[in-house]
């Protein structure tokens, strides 16, 4: 699902996602340039994953809601075509994170880039135009309640194409086939499963056929037989459309399966960014508490 488009009268899902607001007072002036720059790479992540062709992009981001600090300098580039998965504490920021991807959240500081276009700068029709290459999975699937499966997943294409019932039929039906969804197209969202409701999130994120996907917690919630469906999932249609793929995730068994990289996101900063294998094999003790959840170390539940 894109969700970024005005929610329909009739709906009363969670998906009214406003435009971007513009920062009062800030200076936006374009730069000369859409073009990232040079930015020396942070201790945090690895020499190999920085090298790497990046289609996101965040630079010293820094953002607070009134006096929390969320943000508080993250920087880090996202790998072209791989899977990135975002794990951290509760409360941490990797929600913002997203949305500032997408330009729904503007940093108070910093820069954040996809595909070489300053997000933060775009105009409303330049991000309109940046958010249809972009497919959101939202935490509970984001369903809009009065419209049923095929409705829902319709959405964007009536939304945002000019394409034809026919033609959107035909998009529609591919998708819910490729999620095991096909025969359920009538049913409401409040007649599905949970995981049902996350697979049509998921339909509905593609679509447009992105080429950038963000997942946010498409896990939680689900059996563990569900949830490896569902990861299996996630790599299967990422390999088709050569997509980015940011998957937000507590479930360290789920990472190890389809991650590509990993970044550790705590206290508003990036804190580890590398390849899966240089996560895994990492001796910082953090890390490790992180990924084998254990009480000792220095997490608390602060
Ligand atoms: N629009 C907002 N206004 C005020 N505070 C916000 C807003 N969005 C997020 N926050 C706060 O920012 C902090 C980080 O939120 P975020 O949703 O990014 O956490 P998270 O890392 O995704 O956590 P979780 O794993 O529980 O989903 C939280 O304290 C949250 O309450
Ligand atoms: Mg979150």
């Amino acid at each position: 699902m894109t969700a970024y488009q005005p929610t329909p009268p009739t709906a009363r899902g969670p998906v009214a996602v406003p435009p971007a607001p513009r920062p009062a007072g800030q200076a936006w002036s374009p730069r000369p340039s859409a073009v990232a720059p040079a930015v020396q790479r942070p201790p945090s992540q690895s020499q190999s994953t920085w090298d790497k062709d990046a289609v996101i992009e965040l630079h010293e981001v820094h953002k607070a809601f009134g006096s929390l600090k969320v943000l508080d300098g993250v920087t880090v580039r996202i790998p072209r075509g791989e899977i990135t998965v975002l794990m951290g504490p509760s409360g941490t920021g990797k929600s913002v994170t997203l949305r500032h991807i997408v330009g729904l959240l503007p940093p108070d500081r910093g820069d954040v880039f996809v595909d070489g276009q300053d997000v933060p700068r775009l105009n409303e029709h330049q991000l309109l135009a940046l958010r249809r290459g972009i497919g959101m999975l939202f935490q509970d699937g984001a369903l809009f309640s009065s419209m049923n499966l095929y409705d829902n997943v319709a959405f964007p294409l009536r939304q945002q194409t000019r394409k034809s019932e026919g033609d959107i039929r035909s998009i529609v039906m591919e998708h819910l086939h490729e999620v095991g969804l096909a025969g359920a197209e009538r049913r409401m969202p409040n007649e599905l499963s949970g995981g049902m409701r996350k697979r049509a999130g998921f339909a509905r994120a593609l679509v447009m056929e992105p080429k950038i996907l963000l997942f946010d917690e498409p896990d939680s919630g689900l059996d563990p037989v569900r949830t490896t469906l569902l990861c299996d999932l996630i790599r299967e249609i990422s390999d088709k459309y050569h997509a980015t793929s940011i998957v937000v995730s507590h479930d360290v068994g789920a990472v190890r399966r389809f991650a590509d990289n990993i970044g550790i996101l705590y206290k508003g900063r990036m804190r580890h960014f590398g390849t899966k294998r240089e996560i895994e094999l990492s001796d910082d003790e953090f890390v490790h508490q992180f990924f084998n959840a254990s009480s000792e170390g220095p997490l608390g539940m602060d």
